[in-house]
């Protein structure tokens, strides 16, 4: 698959790492803003890319490539997407998505009108695991509790509070615990379970007003989902489903679903779902498949949850209860 980059952040270099073991993704271009323009230029000659922009219509006129990957700060997915959709191009964009549920609403129709594809990485929703959870779901019985967890001390934390406000620190970025890892975890969710009837979210501020850390809660007629994140404390990973007939747990993060044990009332404890280091690489493979087969209707499937999660944070944010 042919695909061009925009950006040269951190998460570019770990992704041109895993197209490389992969073997089926080959960057054809990188654009760049001028003032990376030195980073840009190690990773193309460290990954042999054949071109190298900081024009971004003469990257999006480029031909050798059909498809872009994102992987800028939040904020400026909608715009680049946007760009790219408008010149035809297919779109695979890091998440979060969008900050507001229009812009995806609007992204996807365009995407539509141009008969583009279009997705939101999420990490966890095409691996293999995911797929063997929501098969053995039927088994839990009528599912009643959700518990997930996933905090990380931030390796910017320590800026941030020295006054340096990185954009994953930033309201005005779309940044902050919610946009962060919410989503992870909500797309998790959502794409189990579909959307709640009613959403809350219990956060900590810091100085500049964004959610350091925080509780959100989903509500389903049946079901409560209560997911806890943390971009300011570090703590083990996991998630929990329980059902009237049993529950499965993994001691592994919704990003990335590792081993999984289901345990039904009264019978011995089964391990369903095996850790895996190919577990990060999952995602891409089946992406490249879904691509090469211009299989829009999966993309679309993947895109309805992609809103629903937007949407979920977009209420969560307004309905927003805080401690000081
Ligand atoms: N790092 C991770 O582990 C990780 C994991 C999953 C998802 N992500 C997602 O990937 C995206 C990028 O994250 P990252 O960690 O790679 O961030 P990063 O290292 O800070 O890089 C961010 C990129 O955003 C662009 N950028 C920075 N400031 C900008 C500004 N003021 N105006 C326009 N563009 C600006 C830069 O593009 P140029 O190169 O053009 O200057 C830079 O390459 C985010 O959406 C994040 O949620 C990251």
């Amino acid at each position: 698959m042919k695909i061009g980059i925009m950006g040269s952040g951190d998460i570019v270099s770990s992704m041109l790492m895993l197209f490389e073991k992969l073997n089926s993704y080959e960057c054809k271009a990188l654009f760049c803003r001028p003032a990376s323009i030195a980073r840009g230029k190690k990773l193309a000659e460290q990954y042999q890319i054949a071109s190298l922009y900081t024009d971004m219509d003469e990257f999006l006129s480029d031909t050798s490539f059909d498809t872009v990957y994102i992987a800028v700060i939040n904020n400026y997915h909608y715009d680049y997407a946007k760009k790219a959709l408008l010149k035809g191009k297919h779109v695979i964009c890091e998440k979060p998505f969008t900050a507001a549920y229009e812009q995806a609403l609007e992204l996807y129709q365009l995407a539509n009108e141009k008969n583009c594809l279009l997705y939101e990485l999420s990490r966890s929703v095409l691996t293999d695991n995911y797929k063997i959870i929501q098969e053995n779901l039927p088994r839990l019985g009528k599912i009643h509790l959700v518990s997930t967890s996933l905090c990380h001390y931030s390796r910017r934390y320590e800026e941030y509070l020295k006054g340096n406000v990185m954009p994953v620190f930033d309201p005005k970025c779309n940044g902050g615990a919610l946009y962060d890892f919410g989503i992870y975890c909500l797309h998790f969710i959502v794409g189990l379970f579909h959307e709640p009837a009613a959403v809350s979210y219990h956060s900590q501020k810091g100085y500049n007003g964004v959610d350091l850390s925080g509780v959100l809660t989903l509500t389903y007629e049946d079901l409560i989902a209560n997911i806890v994140l943390s971009k300011n404390t570090n703590a083990p990973s996991y998630f929990t489903i329980q059902g009237e007939n049993g529950y499965l747990h993994s001691n592994s993060s919704v990003m990335f679903p590792g081993e999984v044990k289901l345990k039904l009332n009264n019978q011995e404890e089964e391990i369903i779902a095996f850790d895996s280091k190919e577990k990060i690489m999952s995602e891409w493979i089946h992406l490249e498949q879904i691509f090469r087969d211009k299989d829009k209707k999966a993309c679309d499937k993947y895109m309805k949850d992609t809103l629903a999660c937007i949407q979920i944070i977009n209420e969560a944010l307004k309905e927003e209860h805080y401690e000081n």
